[in-house]
């Protein structure tokens, strides 16, 4: 009996998770999620490849690739931070990037950061400090959306991780603005770039709020003589942006190599420990 009564149950199962696939398959072929085509399922781009000293298993920013972040962080100050946040970050963390104590002090003195008027207890700014973390180019969203035609310029300190290849995509953004493509027009007639936005292949929905950040050659000059090509821009920006979403990446991975070759140490003498023990035990067997 108990026997009928639980294959009946099962059956039931069976058939309510068999009923669920069918009515949600013939929801998906109904409404064309999945065929139907639009400018942006066929016109977006995959990021271009990118190539960054911090990429893979023993991946780690060396002499030369401390250059590279110093670099990107010229370019952060110098174009992005008028617009977009590094709020994770915080202004003594760029010791790490090989700067000198009395660097980062100036450094983060270059930045203005919001204070308290020690008098009156007024709202001011001051210069910041090492233990200050980077200011926000906007007071809140409403002054951030209203400067950059309804859109928010999202905080920088994660967005490598929070994209889907997020260096690469990062790099492909910047340096991906263009004429939308004939071939898009033709087959998409109604698609058109809003003003005020600006046709991206590589921004999910083609067109961006982001007006071209970087956009000629030589818009910053680089303190080590780097020719500062849009290119090379894109790329020391892209990198300086792996470094702000996990400093210590170059830590845990140079870590990591050590931990394992203990690992296996270990587990070799955890073997030859079996041996020994087991030794006697399988003698008076024999
Ligand atoms: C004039 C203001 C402005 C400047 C300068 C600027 N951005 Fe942006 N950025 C925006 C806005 C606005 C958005 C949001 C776009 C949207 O949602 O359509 C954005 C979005 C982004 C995104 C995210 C796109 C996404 O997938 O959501 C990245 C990455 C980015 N910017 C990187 C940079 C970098 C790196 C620089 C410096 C080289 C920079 N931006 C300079 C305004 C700016």
């Amino acid at each position: 009996m108990v026997r009928i009564i639980g294959i009946l149950i099962g059956l039931f199962f069976t058939a309510a998770v068999l009923w669920a696939l069918a009515t949600g398959a013939y929801t998906v072929a109904s409404q064309g999620y999945l065929t139907e085509k639009t400018a942006e399922t066929e016109f977006h781009k995959h990021p271009r490849e990118l190539k960054l000293a911090s990429d893979g298993w023993g991946g780690h920013w060396g002499e030369e690739d401390l250059a590279q972040l110093q670099r990107g962080y010229q370019v952060y100050k110098e174009v992005c931070a008028a617009c977009h946040s590094l709020r994770h970050v915080a202004l003594r963390d760029l010791a790490q990037l090989g700067y000198s104590e009395a660097e980062v002090k100036a450094e983060a003195a270059s930045w203005t950061v919001p204070g308290v008027d020690p008098a009156t207890g007024e709202a001011t700014t001051r210069p910041g400090t090492p233990t200050d973390y980077f200011p926000s180019p906007y007071p809140n969203d409403i002054a951030a959306r209203a400067a950059n035609n309804n859109a928010i310029p999202p905080d920088l300190s994660l967005i490598t991780k929070a994209r889907h290849e997020g260096p690469a995509y990062a790099y492909s953004l910047l340096t991906g603005y263009a004429e939308a493509p004939a071939e898009l027009k033709q087959e998409f007639p109604g698609f058109e770039t809003p003003a005020g936005l600006y046709f991206n292949p590589y921004f999910a929905n083609l067109n961006i709020a982001m007006p071209p950040p970087l956009h000629s050659e030589g818009q910053v000059t680089y303190a080590d003589g780097t020719k500062a090509s849009v290119d090379q821009m894109a790329h020391d920006v892209a990198a300086f942006l792996v470094w702000t979403a996990e400093p210590s990446l170059g830590k845990r991975n140079q870590t990591g190599w050590p931990v394992l070759g203990f690992l296996l140490f270990a587990t070799i003498l955890a073997y030859l420990a079996k041996q020994q023990v087991w030794a006697n035990a399988k003698r008076r067997k024999d």
